[in-house]
């Protein structure tokens, strides 16, 4: 029928997207990175992720969210009822920036400039393309991505605010957060809370 065409090209219009980013050279993080992570899963989902950029786990996999940060991802997704092979997860900068210490390539937050260019050239087509019910901000960098503004996220949290084409922006923490929290109480209890954003985004798109 012509809405599964439609679907159907909204991927194929992904895919020639991804074709595209991987010859990205419109700033300088290309060069170091081993190749562009882009966004992963289809053009038909309700509910795109928003990252902040590669680790170096998914930079030489070529998938966002396969590295520790998206361990935590996929379990606290699980406790929240969403099906990531549902989603559609990317992130706001698509090549790892990172500095180099004897063999380990340690993570470096991209400059808000970073992620302006980038966003426009990708973030902003893939949810053209996508047009996703709910974008979920995972972190500052993804905000700025999505909104072009910059924000806390303990002023934006928890909260579904209509944005630019369509869609509806739901902030939350990054996993990474929560891994670097030391204390094992209040990592539960930041995870738990963290699982409970996902769970209104779930059930705004239900
Ligand atoms: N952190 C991110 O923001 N994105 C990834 O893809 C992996 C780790």
């Amino acid at each position: 029928d012509l809405f599964s065409r439609a679907v159907g090209n909204a991927d194929a219009v992904l895919d020639a997207l991804r074709e595209e980013a991987a010859g990205c050279t419109l700033c300088p993080l290309y060069e170091p990175a081993t190749q562009t992570v882009f966004g992963e899963g289809r053009a038909a989902a309700q509910i795109m992720l928003v990252g902040e950029q590669p680790g170096d786990q998914e930079d030489l996999a070529g998938e966002p969210f396969v590295g520790p940060a998206g361990q935590v991802l996929d379990e606290c997704l699980d406790r929240a009822g969403i099906d990531r092979s549902n989603a559609y997860v990317t992130n706001a900068v698509k090549h790892f920036k990172f500095v180099q210490r004897g063999r380990r390539r340690i993570h470096e937050k991209p400059k808000v400039s970073e992620i302006d260019v980038c966003a426009k050239a990708w973030l902003a087509r893939e949810r053209e393309v996508v047009a996703p019910d709910l974008v979920i901000a995972l972190g500052a960098s993804a905000v700025r991505g999505i909104t072009g503004k910059s924000g806390t996220i303990k002023s934006m949290r928890s909260d579904i605010r209509p944005i630019e084409g369509g869609s509806h922006l739901l902030v939350t923490v990054h996993p990474s957060y929560l891994l670097r929290i030391p204390d094992d109480e209040m990592r539960e209890a930041e995870t738990a809370a963290f699982v409970d954003d996902l769970r209104m985004g779930r059930e705004f798109v239900a």
